[in-house]
């Protein structure tokens, strides 16, 4: 792997932002931002050998800036939804900001997808880091985060560790918008997609789990075997209609946790975690903007695997325990393989 680093502007305050370039041995490229360590690009050969760039972004700073729809960036403390914004610990009450709806999401106004974070190259790739405060978002506990990215062969491979010194809730993702036809494409309704899910969490109309985890067999919500992400997307039923298309947590059941095919591009991005969950969003509120070089995206023209703990998981503890306690280590891994 060959690393580098160049400037990418600054925020409105002088705070310098740079952009990492990091070339896997077998020629593959990603750029990442320091700001909201935010996957720029990612570059791979399609079907012909042409270079294809298939995650969304922006080319300027100031439009990551005003962007609303977290393209490329990492999400916390708590990626996707908190029931009303509230929530109990050790028995105190904590209340977070609402800014979806009647819920909290991706950590509030101001959201790790909104800092400059500290980064240094090593040998496993770019290493970020950031001290969230205690209090930060009206979470509690100092939470030292770090975030590897790098390249592991194909597969862009991004590693979060994180420490705190008060019991606290952390679900971590990135947020990147994947097109293999190439950003800026067009939709992705063609794109093949199977997923390793027998069971999604059932949410109401705001998006928030019930509870319930439903099968997904019979359902828009069963990519068991592959089949075009567009096959089922507007059927009449809950577990789509209300959301315009998928935007749901499903639970994973084996590895990889999900195949995706570029049906125009041939290029097929292998997904892998060790999280619980995986939210698909087909990108159904993303409104028509410019992106990268002259690209247009908008309704559909991407789609998002966010591997997470089930939303809201903090209400629920049935599920998979999204705490972090002083002297524990939270390590995980996602990673995305190219070929
Ligand atoms: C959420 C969507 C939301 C989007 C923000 C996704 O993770 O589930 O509902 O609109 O992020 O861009």
């Amino acid at each position: 792997m060959t690393i580098s680093n160049r400037p990418f502007g600054a925020l409105a305050d002088g705070t310098p932002v740079s952009c990492w370039t990091l070339t896997s041995e077998t020629g593959l490229v990603a750029e990442v931002l320091d700001y909201g360590v935010t996957i720029r690009s990612v570059v791979v050969p399609d079907k012909n050998g042409r270079p294809t760039d298939v995650v969304l972004g922006y080319d300027t700073v100031e439009e990551y800036v005003a962007q609303d729809a977290y393209l490329g960036a990492t999400v916390g403390r708590f990626a996707n939804r908190i029931r009303e914004g509230r929530f109990q610990l050790n028995g105190e009450s904590y209340c977070l900001c609402i800014n979806n709806g009647p819920n909290h999401l991706h950590g509030g106004l101001r959201g790790f997808d909104r800092y400059v974070w500290q980064s240094r190259q090593e040998e496993a790739g770019v290493v970020f880091t950031r001290l969230s405060p205690d209090g930060e978002e009206g979470y509690p506990g100092n939470l030292q985060l770090q975030v590897t990215i790098g390249w592991i062969g194909n597969a862009l491979t991004i590693t979060y560790d994180a420490q705190t010194d008060r019991d606290t809730i952390l679900n971590l993702t990135n947020h990147s918008y994947f097109n293999l036809n190439g950003a800026g494409s067009g939709r992705i309704e063609g794109h093949s997609l199977q997923l390793n899910a027998d069971r999604y969490t059932v949410c109401d109309e705001n998006c928030t789990p019930t509870g319930e985890l439903a099968p997904v067999e019979g359902t828009a919500m069963d990519f068991r075997s592959p089949k075009p992400i567009g096959r089922d997307v507007e059927r009449d039923e809950p577990c789509v209609r209300p959301y315009l298309g998928y935007d749901s947590n499903f639970v994973l059941s084996g590895h990889p946790v999900a195949v995706a095919v570029g049906d125009v591009s041939g290029i097929t991005l292998v997904a892998d975690t060790d999280q619980p969950g995986v939210q698909l969003y087909t990108a159904n509120y993303l409104t028509d903007r410019p992106g990268k070089q002259g690209q247009r995206y908008g309704f559909r023209s991407g789609f998002c695997l966010e591997t997470q703990h089930f939303p809201d998981a903090i209400n629920h503890p049935q599920w998979p325990s999204c705490i972090l306690r002083p002297g524990e280590r939270f390590h995980s891994t996602t990673s995305y393989a190219f070929f």
